[in-house]
């Protein structure tokens, strides 16, 4: 259990703002909802956008040593033998036999022992209900084609890496890759969690973004210091505080990890401190057992010294609603503001990671103030997501965008139509500069462009 944190617990209010405000709805929300199954609304698809942008950008668009791929969620069953997910990609399950209800067999709450006496419901608080423990496959399973046998069975996959794997060997050869080098992809992935919960932070469907970087046995630990580094920074560089990250390594590995740390981010109140991503050396397991079990071999010829092997991985996995989740929380704050009686809600996001970068409001809907503003708002759109305001008082208007991140604030009032310029409101200082009205966009532009 983490301890309690230093930041406040806002996720209770998040959840609220995302709804509200269009970023996050529950699944099938109409139908009561589906468990823990979350549907991104026009500003988080927006968000989440943003944050796959920046990983693909640092890692394939910006670097010739890594590739992209986007492989297919349905794979071959047997790929989740040979990764060991058939037989190990499980958790102990009890059920109450009072209350019905489910649980972690190794769930803190749970006082007692399941499965024997003094085994506790920690909900309806009877002894002795809860069963013994039995181990419950995380995979969801479908079936392929028209008849549902046990010989159709393929599961939706937990995890993107293997659809890396099972290609390394097209990806290099049609690239002409030479180790060191990786593979990435972003795509959706499922788990049947006994305990999701926490918002988006542990779901049943949710998008990693994973890179498995092949290099040569002997030269992985240099490797996986390097990626440990180059991760941490990636995050650094989106905006969540330095103070609230840290690394976890592993106390126990895998069978086939060599070593592992976690990059933790402080979520606040009792989630504390969590994993938002996994730097794994997995070593030549994964590509060794997709060779025993497909039968065909997976090595490397490194040419100029005539020999071939099969590399060893390291592997990075970070989760893309989780990384959105923590943007949030890090983003979120309210205050006061200096001279007015209301206080606000702020979303500080890093205007590059923003969903919208301006909002664009004239001050009043009259003396050609919203012909200027629509020409602005048009000119604006052709680089970048703006929204056009022009309900209510200017303040409300301020504080709508403050709400849902927005950086800039671009008011068109009586000098604009004089004189040509526009004020630029920072979200954060609450300055407030004029700008040529056509200098605008590569005003904001500069501002929002990634470091
Ligand atoms: N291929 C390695 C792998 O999948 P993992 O630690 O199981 O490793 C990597 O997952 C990342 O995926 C996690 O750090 C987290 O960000 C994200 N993730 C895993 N399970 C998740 C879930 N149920 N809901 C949301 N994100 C999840």
């Amino acid at each position: 259990m983490a301890s309690v944190s230093a930041h406040p617990d806002v996720m209770e209010k998040l959840v609220s703002l995302c709804k509200r405000r269009g970023f996050i709805f529950q699944s099938s929300e109409i139908y009561g909802g589906t468990g823990s199954v979350w549907d991104y609304g026009p500003l988080g698809v927006e968000l989440k956008k943003n944050v796959k942008d920046r990983w693909w950008h640092a890692m394939v668009r910006a670097r010739d040593d890594i590739e992209g791929i986007d492989a297919a969620i349905l794979m071959h069953p047997r790929v989740w033998e040979a990764s060991g997910h058939v037989a190990g990609f499980t958790d102990p399950l009890t059920d109450c036999k009072n209350c019905k209800r489910r649980f972690r067999a190794d769930d803190p709450t749970i006082k007692g022992t399941p499965g024997t006496p003094d085994g506790q419901c920690p909900v309806c608080g009877s002894k002795g209900t809860l069963s013994e423990p039995r181990l419950f496959n995380l995979m969801f399973k479908t079936f392929m084609g028209p008849v549902e046998e046990s010989a159709a069975v393929v599961y939706l996959r937990p995890e993107t890496a293997q659809g890396i794997f099972v290609n390394f060997l097209n990806v290099q050869q049609s690239t002409r890759q030479k180790i060191p080098f990786g593979i990435a992809q972003i795509g959706k992935a499922f788990r049947n969690e006994i305990t999701p919960g926490n918002f988006i932070f542990r779901t049943r469907e949710f998008e990693q973004m994973e890179m498995q970087f092949f290099v040569e046995p002997g030269t992985d630990e240099g490797h996986f210091d390097y990626w440990k580094a180059q991760r941490m920074e990636w995050h650094k560089s989106l905006g969540l505080a330095p103070d609230r990250l840290r690394y976890k390594p592993h106390d126990t590995l895998a069978h086939y990890a060599r070593a592992a740390a976690d990059i933790e981010f402080d979520f606040g109140g009792s989630l504390g401190f969590q994993e938002i991503e996994g730097i794994h050396n997995r070593s030549d397991f994964d590509l060794g057992r997709h060779q025993e079990y497909s039968g065909k071999k997976l090595e490397y010829f490194d040419q100029p010294n005539n020999r071939r092997f099969v590399p060893f991985v390291i592997e990075t996995s970070v989760g893309a609603d989780r990384t959105t989740l923590a943007l949030l929380v890090n983003a979120y704050r309210e205050e006061e503001v200096p001279g007015e009686s209301e206080g606000r809600t702020v979303l500080g996001l890093a205007p590059s990671i923003a969903p919208i970068k301006a909002g664009v409001f004239p001050l009043v809907k009259k003396d050609g103030m919203p012909e200027m503003a629509s020409r602005v708002a048009d000119d604006l759109r052709r680089s970048f997501p703006v929204f056009y305001d022009d309900g209510g008082a200017i303040g409300r208007r301020y504080r709508r965008q403050d709400e849902v991140g927005t950086p800039f604030g671009i008011t068109i009032d009586g000098q604009s139509t004089q004189d040509g310029t526009v004020t630029v409101r920072d979200r954060d200082s609450l300055q407030q500069v004029r700008v040529a009205a056509d200098q605008v966009r590569t005003y904001i532009d500069e501002r929002i462009t990634p470091p």
